[in-house]
């Protein structure tokens, strides 16, 4: 018993050690730093999403790392670059490697434009549980930073089916950013406008999609009050103006986000 103890100690502390970030403190992302976003990857090369424009590039932390072949995208692009390692926080998907370890009560309501997609209880110890490994895959991969999708589960009069709150979601958010921070990663907030001011102190930078569609860019004076970045999305209409008080990193894309470019 001793001595399996040993071992398996030992055998955790070079696994540590072997991990790319364990040493590397958060990268800083300022405001206006030039990016990339690429969740769908399989139709391009690797060399491909290096050539992605800006320094920042936001890709799928489940189709560049493989676990068990060893080959890893994410580790090959932060040579060169800053790499967010998008997951979802807030739902469950079915097609994932983990989606096994979900237990039926974790998760509910379809999302409805969303095939395979449900909305998870943020409640759950067993789901925490499991974004707590996704981080630390992030970790192993090499990320530089988290991008945990849909912690705004509270919107459209609770979209989630399970009566959650803002301020529940933003203690999802800030207990999924002590778990990044504690890793050596930073962490984005993705939408979630509601609970910027409960978690701004928390993340390191935000992820939006549409706010010049929905005329709700000036939310994110803070984000730039506090010098950190704030990502931007636009799918329908390629709008690349600048909101007082905000910069914003623009991006104009289409819905698949499987291509690069389109740049302000
Ligand atoms: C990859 O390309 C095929 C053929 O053009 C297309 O049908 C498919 O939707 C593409 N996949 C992604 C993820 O973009
Ligand atoms: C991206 O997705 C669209 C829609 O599925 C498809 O038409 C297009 O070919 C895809 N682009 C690439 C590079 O796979
Ligand atoms: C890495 O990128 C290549 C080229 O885009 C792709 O074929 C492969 O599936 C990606 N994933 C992993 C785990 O290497
Ligand atoms: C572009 O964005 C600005 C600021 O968010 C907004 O006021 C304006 O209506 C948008 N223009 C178009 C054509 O959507």
């Amino acid at each position: 018993m001793y001595t399996s103890t040993v071992l398996s100690v030992l055998a955790v502390v070079s696994l540590a050690t072997a991990r790319p970030n364990a040493i590397r403190a958060p990268l800083p992302f300022p405001n206006g730093i030039g990016w990339d976003i690429v969740l769908q990857s399989k139709n391009l090369t690797l060399q491909e999403l290096k050539d992605a424009p800006g320094p920042v590039i936001d890709i799928d932390l489940w189709d560049n790392y493989d676990r068990v072949s060893g080959r890893n995208n994410i580790s090959e692009l932060a040579k060169t670059k800053q790499v967010i390692c998008y997951f979802s926080a807030g739902s469950r998907e079915d097609w994932r490697p983990d989606a096994g370890e979900f237990n039926p009560e974790d998760y509910g309501k379809e999302m409805p434009e969303w095939d395979g997609e449900n909305w998870l209880d943020i409640k759950s110890t067993n789901v925490r549980r499991i974004m707590t490994d996704r981080i630390k895959r992030a970790v192993e991969a090499g990320c530089h930073a988290v991008d945990p999708d849909n912690v705004d589960g509270y919107d459209e009069d609770h979209q989630d089916g399970y009566n959650y709150e803002p301020e529940d979601y933003a203690e999802y958010v800030n207990f999924l950013a002590q778990v990044a921070h504690e890793n050596n990663l930073a962490v984005g907030l993705k939408n979630s406008l509601a609970i910027i001011d409960q978690v701004i102190d928390n993340v390191d930078f935000a992820v939006n999609e549409q706010c010049h569609e929905f005329d709700e860019c000036d939310v994110y004076v803070p984000f730039t009050d506090a010098q950190k970045a704030v990502f931007s999305i636009e799918y329908l209409v390629k709008n690349c103006s600048q909101v007082e008080g905000v910069q914003l990193s623009e991006v104009f894309k289409t819905l698949d986000l499987n291509t690069t470019g389109g740049q302000c």
